[in-house]
């Protein structure tokens, strides 16, 4: 998948173009719209005509961006939140926030999230930190706020998106991403316990994880901040997605009817092919659809496969 501004949502069918009909002047929370996937995925909703809250710490992206929207005409509004997802506080005000200024939060994506290169024979405590309370923590607080919201409101339809990683389901042999990885298995972990959780609360409100390979963002800037040289391979190496083809599979997500639940794997299709997909089918965004209660095999399968095979076929 490849994709523009423009063209965010321009290559859903028309089933999924009407399934989104569904979701106008409903409210979503996009955490991290400052930039990258966030701030794609805060667009188009916008342009689906959604109220969208964005948070973030750096607020002039976001208050940029809603501008962008309105002259744009797009049906929908963009609301800038300060937000730092590193604290409970701020986190549980600003749902106060939209409760009492707008609606209910009907979807919530959690995107927010970093990486510092802190291993784990020599990183600093701080590193990890940093990234356990963003990547776990404020997600969880964020599902779990979003969960009481709709629950208030009587909203039986809802949606949680966790924006998960490939390091979510593998483990890289770079070192300075493996805490980064751990805080994404645990990003695995916790949409299936929160799938299972809105289970047994005989809810149809969803949870889905999408987990994108490299997205061509300021991620890896940010992770390499000392080295931009380095950050800059990162995304000239191998063929990166967009990070509007994330909001397109985001659109396609919650586009699907309700019965329906959907984990996404997303790969940039590449002449050869990622290596833990050898073997496997083409890269581009490959999902499946599972009923609540019966899961299926999936497109992990093959990822399961590879992580059995000897270390020597996977590097
Ligand atoms: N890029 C990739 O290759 C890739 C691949 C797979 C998955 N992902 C995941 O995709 C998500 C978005 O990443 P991206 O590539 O778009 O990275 P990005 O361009 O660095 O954006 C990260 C976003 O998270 C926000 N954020 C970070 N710390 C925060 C905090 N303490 N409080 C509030 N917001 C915070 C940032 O906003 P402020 O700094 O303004 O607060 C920014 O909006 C992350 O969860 C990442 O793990 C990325």
């Amino acid at each position: 998948m490849s994709g523009s501004r423009s063209e965010v949502g321009a290559r859903l069918g028309a089933t999924a173009t009407a399934g989104m009909e569904r979701w106008r002047d409903r409210l979503a929370l996009v955490t991290g719209a400052s930039g990258g996937i966030g701030a794609a995925v805060a667009r188009a909703l916008v342009q689906q005509g959604l109220k969208v809250v964005g948070c973030a710490r750096t607020m002039g992206n976001i208050e940029e961006l809603a501008a962008e929207c309105k002259s744009a005409g797009y049906p929908g509004t963009l609301i800038p939140h300060r937000c730092d997802l590193s604290s409970e506080e701020d986190i549980l005000s600003m749902f106060s926030a939209v409760r009492s200024q707008h609606s209910c939060v009907d979807i919530c994506i959690n995107n927010a999230g970093l990486a510092r290169p802190d291993t784990l024979l020599s990183g600093s405590t701080s590193g990890w930190k940093d990234m356990f309370n963003v990547n776990v923590l404020g997600l969880s607080i964020c599902a779990q706020e979003a969960y009481q919201s709709m629950k208030e409101r009587k909203v039986d339809d809802g949606h949680i998106i966790n924006i998960n990683s490939m390091y979510g389901h593998q483990v890289s042999p770079h070192s300075v991403i493996h805490f980064y990885s751990a805080t994404k298995y645990a990003v695995t972990a916790l949409t299936e316990g929160l799938r299972q959780e809105l289970r047994e609360a005989q809810t149809h409100i969803r949870a889905t994880c999408i987990s994108p390979e490299v997205v061509e963002t300021q991620f890896a800037f940010k992770l390499h901040d000392k080295d931009p040289e380095k950050a800059a391979a990162t995304y000239e190496r191998i063929k990166c997605l967009k990070p509007e083809d994330v909001a397109e599979a985001v659109l396609y997500v919650l586009s699907t009817p309700p019965h329906v639940q959907v984990s996404l794997v997303l790969t940039a299709p590449t002449l050869e092919e990622p290596r833990h997909l050898r073997g496997g089918q083409q890269g581009g965004l490959r999902g499946w659809g599972e009923r609540p209660g019966c899961l299926k095999p999936c497109a992990f399968q093959q990822i399961g496969d590879i992580q059995m095979r000897p270390m020597e076929q996977v590097i």
